[in-house]
Parts: C-alpha cells; structure tokens; sequence
C-alpha cells in the first residue's frame, strides 16, 4: 500500500516513519522548503526521541521526500492548525493542502482515499476539506474517491511509543469504502496489537479528538483544583490523595499529576477552539473556561509560595529549572515556564534559567531579559529561591549538599513533585505545590 502524507511537522513526520517503518511506501510533502531540507539530511525538524534513528534508517528507504504529490492509494493531511487571537483555528494550511491535493487527484484514475488528520472543529472536513479538493479535482466523494477523518493521540516526547501503542484507532468516515481501506491498513500497522477500531462519521471523529485534549485537560484542572485546596491543609499531601484515586477504575491513575499545570501546544489551543466553536453555536462551555482558568493560575501560585518563605520578590535572585512544556522535548509552545518567567519580572526578581533542551528556544523569546546557564548547578548559584518548573530527571541527582553550597537561601518551590520533601531537611526549606504546611520540612 502506498500512502503520502501531506505536512511534515510533528504529526505529519512521526506518522510517515512509523507507517513506513511497517511496511508502507511513504511520501512526504511539505511546502516548506528549510523544514524539507532539515529532513533529506536526515535532521527532523524538531526534537523528538529516536525519531532521528528512524528517520536515519527509512529515509529513501519506505519513507521519501517528494516535491510533487504523486500515486498513492491513501493521502493522509497532517497540516498545523494553529489558534487565532479569537481561539478558533487557522485552517490556511489546510485549505492550502486541499487545493494541492485536488489538483493532483483530477488525473488519478481508480480509488484513492483522503485522510484528515489535522486537529480540525467539528464540520470542517465537510465544510472546507471536501468542497475545496471535489472543485479542484472535478471528482465527487464518494465515486471513486473517498473521504475519512482519523484523529492523532500521540504526546510530545513519546510520539513513536504512543503510535506503537494506540489505545484506540479512531476513524470517521463519510464513505465506507474509506473506513474499511483505513481499518485494513492499520489492522496490517497494528497485526500483533489489534486496538480498538472506532468506526463513526467524521463529525464525531473530530469531536473526539477535541473532547479527548479538553477532557484531559480538565483532570488536570480538577487535580490542581485539589492541591490548591491541599496546600492549605496542615499534613495534606496532593500526590496522596491522587494515589488513592487512581485506584477507581472510573478514574484511573494517569493524568492526575498536580503542579503548575499544563503547556504545550495542543491542550490550550483545543480548549479555546472548542470554546470558541460552541459559542459560536450559542453556548458557553463554562466548565472548559474554568479549566483554562485553573491552569493559567497555577505559576502564580507558585510565586505565592516563594513569597510565603521569602517575603517581597523584589530584588531576589531565582532559578528556573526546566523550560520546555515537558520533559524529553525542547517545545516551549504555551510552556509554564513562560508564565512564570513573566510574573517572576513583574514581582521583580532576577532570574537565571537551566533546561537541557529548550535553553536556545528560550532566549529567542526572552532575549537579555533573563540569565542563561549551562548547568542546574550553575542556575542556582547565589539564588534564594529555585522553582522545577519541568521534571527532567537530570535534575533528580541535585541533593541537599547542592542547593545548601549553591544557594545563598536555599528555598526549593517543587512545580512538579520532582523530590520528596523527606529528601530535605534544614536549611533547606522546601515547598511544593498541594503539600500541606506541617509536612513541609526545615520549616
Ligand atoms: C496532548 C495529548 O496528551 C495527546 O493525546 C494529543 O494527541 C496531543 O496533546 C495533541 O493534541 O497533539 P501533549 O500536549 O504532547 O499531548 O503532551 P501531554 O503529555 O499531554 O502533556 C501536556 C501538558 O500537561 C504538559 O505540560 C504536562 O506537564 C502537563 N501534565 C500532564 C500535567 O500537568 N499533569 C499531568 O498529570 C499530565
């Protein structure tokens, strides 16, 4: 079977090595051509772990570089969809790709399906991908051409793990022919696995993706919700009680980590995509506003604590360590850490940052307003207050002797429950957030 994937960015690039790494004949296109070339030279575009290893072993070997859209028997669309100032979607790139797309199908004979992939409102394979690619190729789905929706669930920093191991493959579709040519190329992707095949419309498909980001996203809120309360509560201890939750079946164990909230560029931008969608229909999804809230608020609750142990910021030296919006990536999109850098200015701190990834990414945005280090270590030289804002675990070899020589106060605000508070005793004076007053050691 032979596929092209049309956008080669995080989706798009993950997706065409993972299909071609199982025995399918790739083609990628991208209009980019410094992304295109990143990729001939065997460099993806972005940092992703083994990515490159496989990028090294199927580049013109299952997986190659096209500038034209040529044969396939599928045409996967992994084009960005990023967010307007109002929230909803820029759908550019899409409809950019459908008129491409629609121009190579007008000489295709046979059957061919096309596959959205990109994260897209409700209506919008309908409403934009279809009318624009039947004008430009003078074909009608349906006849001959088919049409489906097949959402992506893969995380930054495990995207080829999570494509070996879907929960579930979901697949809307407009004809059925589309659904069964889907479901039989990744029931050959998945031989060993078998996930679970959701075959619906492709109005539901893209729901789901979009109730998935905003229900995950919202057990993040919920968990923070919590620790927020925790915080304020004398032997609390957030990471407790999330334990104990997990257990229930109904609740389950994931996504219930508590701290200064999520980043990234995919949970915000559904949310107020979603928001903006339904209100567009008349309905404000209060809920999800909330969720939004909750998460903003989180890093200047972490500025809360720090003031708690040292009084007024102003004139105090920081460290952040951690910039990227998670471990095992250098994505900074929508990151934490960018919150709080910027509400760590205003309370008037100096800062100086440490992340082993995201460091270069940082300083295009952030400029000489802030102090860039080579080393955890050096981060936290002469500082009075250290927040984890992301958890690598490099930084787990940091111990007590290390924050007690380095720091002139040694106070550790733990944004992510990277240490236990047992780890610690005085001088250090450690925080984190959703742990109640009385456990906090050397307090
Ligand atoms: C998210 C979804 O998890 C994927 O299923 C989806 O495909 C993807 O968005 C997308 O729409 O493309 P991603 O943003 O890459 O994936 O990363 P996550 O692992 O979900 O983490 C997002 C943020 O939530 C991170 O900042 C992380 O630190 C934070 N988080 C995660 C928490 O604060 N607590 C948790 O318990 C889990």
């Amino acid at each position: 079977m032979k596929a092209t994937v049309i956008g080669l960015g995080y989706v798009g690039l993950a997706t065409s090595l993972y299909l071609a790494d199982k025995g399918i004949q790739v083609q990628g296109y991208d209009i980019d051509n410094d992304k295109i070339a990143k990729i001939e030279s065997g460099k993806p575009p972005f940092f992703e772990p083994a990515i490159e290893q496989l990028l090294k072993m199927r580049l013109n070997n299952g997986f190659e570089v096209v500038n034209d859209l040529g044969d396939s028997d599928i045409y996967f669309i992994t084009v960005g969809t990023p967010s307007m100032k109002d929230g909803s979607i820029k759908l550019d790139y899409l409809r950019n790709a459908a008129r491409s797309l629609g121009k190579t199908l007008k000489s295709k004979e046979g059957y061919q399906v096309v596959v959205v992939k990109s994260t897209v409102i409700p209506g919008t394979t309908r409403d934009v991908v279809r009318p624009v690619i039947e004008s430009e190729s003078g074909r009608a789905f349906g006849h001959n051409l088919g049409l489906a929706m097949n959402p992506e669930f893969l995380k930054e920093g495990s995207a080829l793990n999570d494509m070996a191991n879907p929960d579930r493959v979901v697949i809307g579709e407009f004809d059925k022919q589309s659904g069964d040519a889907l479901e039989k190329l990744y029931r050959q992707v998945y031989s060993d696995l078998s996930p679970p095949v959701v075959r619906t419309s492709i109005i539901n498909a893209e729901f789901i993706k979009y109730a998935s980001n905003a229900f995950l996203a919202s057990k993040i809120s919920f968990i923070n919700t919590i620790a927020n309360i925790a915080q304020r509560v004398p032997d609390a201890d957030v990471q407790q009680i999330a334990y104990g939750m997990g257990f229930d079946k109904r609740i389950g164990k994931q996504f219930l980590s508590a701290g200064l909230g999520y980043g990234g560029s995919c949970f915000s931008k559904d949310l107020k995509a979603l928001v903006s969608f339904s209100e567009v229909l008349g309905y404000t999804p209060e809920l999800l506003l909330k969720v939004e809230n909750v998460n903003e608020g989180q890093a200047i609750h972490a500025v809360e604590l720090a003031k708690q142990q040292l009084g007024s910021l102003n004139g105090k030296k920081v460290a952040i360590l951690g910039l990227a919006f998670k471990p095992d990536t250098d994505d900074i999109r929508d990151a934490v850490s960018l919150r709080l850098i910027k509400a760590l200015i205003g309370a008037g701190t100096k800062i100086s940052v440490y992340d082993p990834l995201a460091i270069g990414n940082i300083e295009e945005e952030m400029g000489t307003a802030i102090t860039y280090s080579k080393t955890a270590r050096e981060a936290i030289r002469g500082t009075d207050c250290c927040f984890i804002v992301t958890e690598w675990s490099e930084f787990r070899s940091l111990k007590q002797a290390d924050f007690v020589t380095a720091m002139r106060t040694p106070v550790i605000i733990d944004g992510r429950r990277l240490f236990k508070p047992e780890e610690f005793s005085s001088p250090v004076r450690y925080s984190a957030i959703g742990l109640g007053p009385s456990v906090k050691l050397g307090v």
